[in-house]
């Protein structure tokens, strides 16, 4: 078996302002629609396949295993769509596609508490500020759909998401362990 130390953060509106996130030229959100359910999952792929956390969660490491959590996510009752965005890189010249570099899910748990889930930016756009304009575009979502807090866990050893997080304001409230078989990974695709 495997451990994997993790760190549940809130964020709680009523201690911080959300500022406006600002997105680098060439870049825009989209808003969750259940036709781009699979860019979510393939762009999901593409963010998580050789990081940390497909270790601590190996249906992260293959695009069938994002496929199936992105299902998951969308078809809970608590899927919240204002907290659930992409982002693209619009665009340009000979390549007129939008190529999905980001995404981001949220689910409203309670009453007046959400959670975030899988936030993740593609390599090749890491450390342009857009993992940031994601975590600040759905706390808006969240704050509009009326809730007070949101939760999120981050493995510990993943120090660009922790700093990520705590930088936007959210605080460490507990840490958990997390057990995973000892096994070789399986992804292939
Ligand atoms: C975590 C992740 C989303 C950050 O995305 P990003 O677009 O590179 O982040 P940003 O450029 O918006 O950076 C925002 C802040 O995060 C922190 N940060 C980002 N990369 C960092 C790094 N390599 N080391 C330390 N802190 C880092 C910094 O505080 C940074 O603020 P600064 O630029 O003012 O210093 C991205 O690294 C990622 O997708 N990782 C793989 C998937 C993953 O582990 N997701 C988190 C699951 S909990």
């Amino acid at each position: 078996m495997r451990y994997f130390r993790r760190f549940r953060m809130e964020f709680n509106f009523s201690e911080h302002e959300v500022p406006d996130p600002e997105l680098p030229p060439g870049y825009r959100f989209v808003a969750w629609k259940p036709e781009d359910l699979d860019r979510h999952a393939v762009t999901k792929f593409a963010c998580f396949r050789n990081e940390l956390d497909s270790q601590v969660f190996p249906s992260l490491a293959t695009l069938d295993g994002c496929r199936r959590l992105m299902l998951e996510i969308a078809s809970q009752r608590t899927f919240l769509p204002p907290a659930t965005w992409l982002i693209c890189r619009v665009g340009e010249g000979s390549n007129p596609e939008p190529i999905d570099c980001g995404t981001i899910q949220g689910l409203a748990n309670g009453r007046d508490a959400g959670s975030i889930q899988n936030v993740g930016v593609c390599p090749d756009h890491r450390g342009s500020g857009l993992g940031r304009a994601l975590v600040l575009q759905s706390l808006i979502g969240f704050q509009a759909a009326g809730l007070r807090r949101v939760f999120l866990e981050a493995t510990a050893e993943n120090a660009p998401a922790v700093e990520l997080y705590r930088s936007v304001g959210f605080r460490l409230i507990r840490t958990t362990f997390r057990q995973v078989p000892d096994q070789s990974p399986t992804a292939s695709d």
